[in-house]
């Protein structure tokens, strides 16, 4: 078996990434309310928040530095998703986690704020993020997953060429019980 390669931090994208109508940027400190405002919304809360109890602000803030510690890790990379014409307003968050450089792999997710959905961000974000996994990265597989009921995000994932590969049965604990998961799967060339 050959060695894992060391794990390094996970570089920035730099330049930040946009495709002119939607920006990937660092996170930062101020904003925490609006990120806060976005996520504790109904359908982040109901799709992306496996707790029982809502998120809170001080987790939102405390998120900051959890998403510094977990990039010098080289384990993830959480990105803002802002306007590019005010790059104050959040329109929500792109990532890749579970970043494998051994296995050459890693997952991706995102989610929206309610005062930016239906117009494709996600879409984009997920265009943007999966096309600078596979090159700066050199990832040869990214992972999506979902809820079975989470019929706006298989679209997202869908709309960008990933693959519907199965469902994972009680894959994970969700809420008060176990939830099915299912997997999309993404390799290079593959991206639209
Ligand atoms: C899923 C989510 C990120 C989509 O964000 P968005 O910016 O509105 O997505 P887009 O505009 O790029 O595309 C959404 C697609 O889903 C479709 N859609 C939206 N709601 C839907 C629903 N309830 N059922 C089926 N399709 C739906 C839209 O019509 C669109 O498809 P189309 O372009 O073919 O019309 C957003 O709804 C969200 O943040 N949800 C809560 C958090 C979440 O689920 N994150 C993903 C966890 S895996």
């Amino acid at each position: 078996m050959p060695d894992d390669p060391p794990r390094s931090a996970l570089p920035f994208p730099d330049p930040d990434l946009t495709d002119g109508t939607v920006l990937l940027r660092p996170w930062q400190e101020r904003d925490t309310p609006q990120r806060y405002a976005a996520f504790s919304d109904e359908l982040c809360q109901r799709f992306s928040w496996p707790h029982v109890e809502p998120i809170t602000e001080a987790q939102v803030h405390a998120a900051l530095a959890d998403n510094e510690r977990d990039r010098l890790a080289g384990a993830s990379l959480n990105l803002a998703v802002v306007d590019p014409a005010d790059p104050a307003r959040i329109w929500g968050a792109a990532s890749l986690y579970d970043v494998d450089p051994a296995q050459s792999r890693a997952s991706i997710g995102y989610w929206v704020a309610p005062w930016s959905r239906g117009r494709g961000v996600a879409t984009r974000s997920l265009r943007l993020l999966a096309g600078w996994g596979f090159g700066a990265l050199g990832v040869h597989r990214l992972e999506l997953t979902c809820g079975p009921d989470n019929l706006a995000s298989a679209r997202v994932a869908e709309h960008c060429g990933f693959v519907r590969e199965g469902l994972l049965r009680s894959h994970l604990r969700f809420k008060t019980g176990r939830r099915d998961t299912v997997v999309f799967g993404l390799l290079p060339g593959e991206l639209r």
